[in-house]
């Protein structure tokens, strides 16, 4: 039986998980398939139970399941703890433990909401983006980092960016294999102009591309002029392939093409096990409200069934019935516009269950 680890962590990430399992169950009974499923804590759900933000148990659940469904983690509570007892490090921990190196984030504007988006109509319709992101390398992890005393009472803080060859080209692969799937063209961004690391990206990218994917179209785009293009020509984009920390800017960027970042899911892929998330945090603003969008979670659902149970009917079927929902005018606040009905996660979550139910 396949197994899920599902870790709804803090903030929001409770409630929007709760409305993906209820999907699961119904998914469940509709296609026959079982799953054996169970919880976890994590972040700071677990600093407030065990002191530590990933404990050994969790961390072997997850290495011992097939995907893990996570919510989100973080919140002001937990803040200021020492670096490596912060929620965020537990996540980072997990991501790297599971060897999850691909990270997948769709940007998908959807005709009901195109006049969400903070950008003009004309510009983000039709907006269909995958943004892939490395995952386990780059300046989040290389070493050595941490803040260091030095001469004359300063002190230093420090971070390095490495790549090798090899982590380069296997997230360039699966860059390259996703865009055969779609409209076969990659934006691989970098600032080979001023880093080393990133004249190496390029290079093995463009090798790679040479060698194995020549029928792709490749186009290189420093970081800050890819920032600029995606808001002045997203629909000209397709596949977008950035190491770690240029990943976690752009998508958050493309995030916001569509209108709210309550609407994007992920997938990190990798050797080890795959983590489904959705792009957005804990939220302590709005959390324990039932007022949070619980689409992203119910998309990174659809995702897990498609990348890690070839389950590609059911994970059409959630997108079809994530649609169906907004073309009724459901709407959570932050997708909210006059006209249409505003409800809270539960309800969405309840329409969007029932319209799956439906197909
Ligand atoms: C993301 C988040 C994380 C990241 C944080 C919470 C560690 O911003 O998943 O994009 O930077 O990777
Ligand atoms: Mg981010």
């Amino acid at each position: 039986m396949p197994k899920i680890l599902v870790i709804p962590g803090d903030g929001i990430g409770v409630e929007v998980t709760a409305v993906s399992i209820d999907l699961l169950n119904i998914i469940e009974r509709k296609s026959g398939t079982k799953f054996e499923i169970e919880e976890g804590l994590f972040g700071g759900s677990s600093i407030d139970a065990h002191g530590i933000p990933l404990t050994d148990e969790v961390k072997d659940k997850a290495l011992d399941s097939d995907a893990v469904l996570l919510g989100a983690v973080g919140g002001p509570k937990w803040e200021n703890l020492e670096h490596s007892l912060k929620p965020e490090s537990g996540l980072l921990t997990l991501r790297k433990e599971l060897d999850a190196f691909a990270n997948l984030r769709p940007a998908i504007v959807y005709p009901a909401l195109v006049d969400a988006s903070t950008l003009k109509k004309e510009i983000v319709e039709g907006v269909d983006i995958m943004v892939v992101r490395e995952l386990t390398g780059g300046i989040y992890f290389g070493q050595p980092r941490g803040i260091e005393p030095i001469a004359g009472g300063e002190q230093k803080g420090v971070n390095t960016l490495h790549y090798t060859s090899s982590e380069i080209e296997r997230v360039a692969r699966v860059a390259f294999q996703i865009a055969e799937k779609r409209n076969k063209h990659v934006t691989s961004i970098d600032k080979s102009n001023v880093l080393e690391s990133m004249v190496l990206w390029r290079d093995t990218v463009t090798e790679l591309r040479e060698k194995e994917f020549s029928h792709i179209e490749l186009e290189h785009l420093y970081v800050d002029n890819a920032a600029m293009q995606l808001i002045r020509r997203p629909k000209t984009f397709d596949v977008m392939l950035a190491g770690n920390m240029f990943g976690d800017i752009i998508s958050d960027e493309a995030a916001q093409l569509t209108g709210s970042l309550g609407m994007l899911p992920s997938a990190s892929v990798g050797n080890k096990g795959a983590i489904y998330e959705p792009v957005h945090g804990s939220a302590p603003d709005i959390a324990g409200q039932d007022i949070a969008n619980p689409i992203a979670s119910i998309l990174s659902l659809s995702m897990m069934l498609k990348y890690s149970f070839n389950m590609d009917k059911e994970s059409g079927m959630i997108e079809q019935a994530v649609k169906n929902t907004l073309d009724k005018g459901f709407r959570t606040a932050d997708i909210y516009q006059e006209g249409t009905n505003k409800v809270g996660c539960r309800e969405i979550g309840s329409a969007i269950c029932g319209e799956f139910e439906n197909l």
